[in-house]
């Protein structure tokens, strides 16, 4: 079985693909198998694994909407992993096709058990699957992935003031999923991101968010505001590709850790 998680905040522009896709490269790296869902039609996860490749070149059938074709039947997760150069990591793409199958599906269940039933169908090929999110409460692809999942990391970008206003409105959409589905998805914890320990914002925020979620709940790694961030996308590379003696990519790798800790695994093969 894969352990499932994804990266939420219904704010735009927190940090929420940037921590996919390189928490995602890093356990590749340290030899898991680990899949990422696009689950945001912008496909900014899908850019950045497909080393720039536009999303919408590639054909529905390869994508995400795949799952939401009412003229066939759900393929699973693995029949439409795309490998990336990182041995170990593969993605699905999404792009914003996906909204005309999501529509021509009625209200199928499929409509929000989607996902879930695409990775029932091949539970053990993957060590993870991370899923990428989108900056909407309201949607059937942030449903989908809530219910696809065991475990939810909430991003919060350390710069905004507003940054922690909202985020209950977050925890009360996964409580009341918990009480549709069987199984229960837990909030694994809170990751500061674009976190400038240096200035009084940043500390500040700190505090509020111990205060708010338990120290207990936020990770010790926040992830370091930097310019690599960009040039890395821009160059189409992981941040531990393009900077690997970096702060960035030192606490992608922090965090991947602590998330493994949190989760009580070990290396492949330990
Ligand atoms: N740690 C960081 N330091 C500096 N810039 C960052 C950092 N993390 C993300 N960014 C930048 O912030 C912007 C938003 O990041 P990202 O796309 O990961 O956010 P998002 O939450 O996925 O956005 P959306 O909600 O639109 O999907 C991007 O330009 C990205 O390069
Ligand atoms: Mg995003």
């Amino acid at each position: 079985m894969a352990i499932k998680i994804a990266f939420a905040n219904h704010k735009g522009g927190v940090g929420k693909t940037v921590c996919v896709v390189n928490t995602a490269h890093r356990l590749a790296k340290m030899g898991f198998k680990v899949l990422v869902v696009d689950c945001d039609a912008q496909g900014n996860a899908t850019s950045t694994l497909g080393a720039g490749k536009e999303p919408l070149s590639y054909p529905a059938a390869q994508t995400l909407s795949a799952i939401f074709s009412i003229e066939a039947d759900t393929p699973s997760l693995s029949s439409l992993a795309i490998p990336t150069k990182t041995e170990g990591l593969s993605f699905i793409p999404n792009n914003l096709d996906i909204y005309s199958s999501i529509t021509n599906l009625g209200e199928s269940p499929r409509k929000f058990f989607g996902i879930s039933r695409a990775y029932e169908m091949s539970p053990k090929d993957f060590d993870f699957i991370l899923f990428d999110t989108p900056p909407s409460l309201e949607g059937v692809l942030l449903t989908n992935a809530l219910i696809a999942t065991d475990h939810v990391i909430i991003v919060v970008e350390s710069e905004s003031t507003y940054a922690l206003s909202g985020i209950k409105n977050l925890i009360k959409a996964i409580v009341g999923l918990n009480r549709e589905i069987t199984h229960q998805t837990s909030i694994l914890g809170y990751l500061l991101t674009k976190f400038d320990g240096r200035t009084n914002a940043a500390k500040t925020l700190k505090n509020a968010a111990t205060e708010l979620f338990g120290v207990e709940r936020l990770f010790d790694t926040g992830i370091p505001n930097s310019t690599k961030v960009n040039q890395s996308i821009m160059k189409g590379e992981m941040i531990c590709d393009f900077d690997p003696e970096g702060n960035i990519c030192k606490a992608f790798k922090s965090f991947t850790q602590e998330l493994l800790n949190r989760l009580d695994i070990n290396k492949p093969g330990e």
